[in-house]
């Protein structure tokens, strides 16, 4: 039996196994309303009948200026939440628990009609210079954040990431490389950490369910300015306090650059174990872990509790029952009789 695919409690949340599948914009919402197609119900659908433990809808926006493009998914109205319940209830069925990444993407907002950001810093030439957010339109984000969260409850969520990573907006406030700000939203790591600190105090106010961060541990900068390890697991730390029950380490995103180290299996993998050593809850693992064989083995070594799978997901529908025949779990039961006359044997 493998670690991979057995059974896991994290906290509140009882997952069937420990593959999540990794948030992953599908930009098919050509109606530009935020509200889920039937793609999105396919899509999802497919990954549950596969048994991935743990679905983690795309990044959502929470609000129509907050979303990565018009064609993203939304949750600020009550159209949206009725399709997410109606969708939620379907994966529920099938047996996988289902979470959602909500996200405001400050200025890599493509098709915002405001860009905002924490500094007037434009992500390249091709983005809009952003305008430096006010108090008040920094509460009415957190407000949107606290909204959307509610909305999640509604729709019966088992679980809710804050998008901090990749360079939306939450990052962009956490690093000097987008955050010049001088008042208390700027400056030392604690007034950056700020805007996050606030919104989960906000939500935690009132939601006591499974709360994830996805966070960013380098922007592969190589001119100093970036948050040093020490500082993100000051970051990690501070999150564990506030009441956050998971992190979601991955890197990149924040600066037009490519990582200058080589994209291998497992590359990030170090950044979640360095955090892991850190923080008491749990700390999840993504990034070209496609090999269960090296799931497994990540997972035996205590260096993350979950692999969140992403292109690999993408790629082949089948990933776990998959992983069964390569990890010669037998345990692992595909969704019904007829999917197992469908299934390879172990060692053909
Ligand atoms: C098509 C696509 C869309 C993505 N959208 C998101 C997203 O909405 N939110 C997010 O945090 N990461 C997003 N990512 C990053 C993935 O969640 C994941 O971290 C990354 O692809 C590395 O994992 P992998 O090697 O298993 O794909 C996206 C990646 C892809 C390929």
């Amino acid at each position: 039996m493998s670690k991979l695919l057995s059974p896991v409690t994290l906290k509140n949340l009882k997952l069937a196994n420990r593959v999540v599948m990794s948030p992953m914009c599908m930009y098919e919402v050509k109606k530009e309303d935020g509200i889920l197609t039937p793609f999105h119900f396919a899509h999802y659908g497919a990954r549950a009948l596969s048994k991935v433990g743990l679905i983690i809808i795309e990044s959502t926006g929470i609000l129509p200026d907050g979303r990565i493009s018009k064609n993203d998914l939304g949750l600020w109205n009550e159209a949206q939440q009725a399709e997410l319940t109606r969708l939620v209830e379907i994966l529920h069925s099938f047996g996988t628990k289902v979470g959602i990444q909500l996200n405001h993407a400050g200025r890599k907002a493509e098709d915002a009609i405001k860009t905002v950001a924490p500094s007037p810093l434009r992500f390249n030439q091709e983005y809009p210079e952003p305008a430096a957010l006010s108090h008040e339109e920094i509460k009415a984000i957190q407000q949107a954040f606290v909204a959307a969260v509610k909305l999640s409850v509604a729709a019966n969520l088992d679980m809710i990431e804050l998008h901090g990573a990749h360079g939306y907006l939450i990052s962009q406030f956490l690093s000097n490389l987008t955050n010049q700000r001088t008042d208390k939203y700027g400056g030392n790591l604690e007034n950056r950490y700020r805007f996050l600190g606030e919104t989960v105090t906000e939500i935690r106010q009132f939601y006591n369910g499974p709360l994830w961060v996805r966070l960013s541990l380098s922007d592969y900068d190589e001119t100093g300015v970036q948050n040093s390890i020490d500082e993100w697991l000051q970051i990690g730390q501070w999150l564990e306090a506030a009441g956050v029950d998971c992190l979601d380490i991955s890197t990149g995103g924040l600066i037009d650059k490519k990582p200058n180290i080589p994209i291998s299996d497992g590359y990030q993998v170090p950044y979640t174990t360095v955090m892991k050593q850190n923080v008491t809850i749990p700390v999840t693992a993504v990034g070209h872990l496609d090999n269960a064989g090296l799931c497994e083995y990540i997972l035996q070594n205590n260096q993350a509790d979950l692999v969140l799978q992403g292109r690999a997901l993408i790629r082949n529908v089948n990933w776990l029952a998959d992983a069964a025949v390569q990890l010669r779990d037998t345990n692992f039961q595909v969704y019904n009789n007829s999917y197992l006359r469908g299934q390879r044997k172990s060692g053909n």
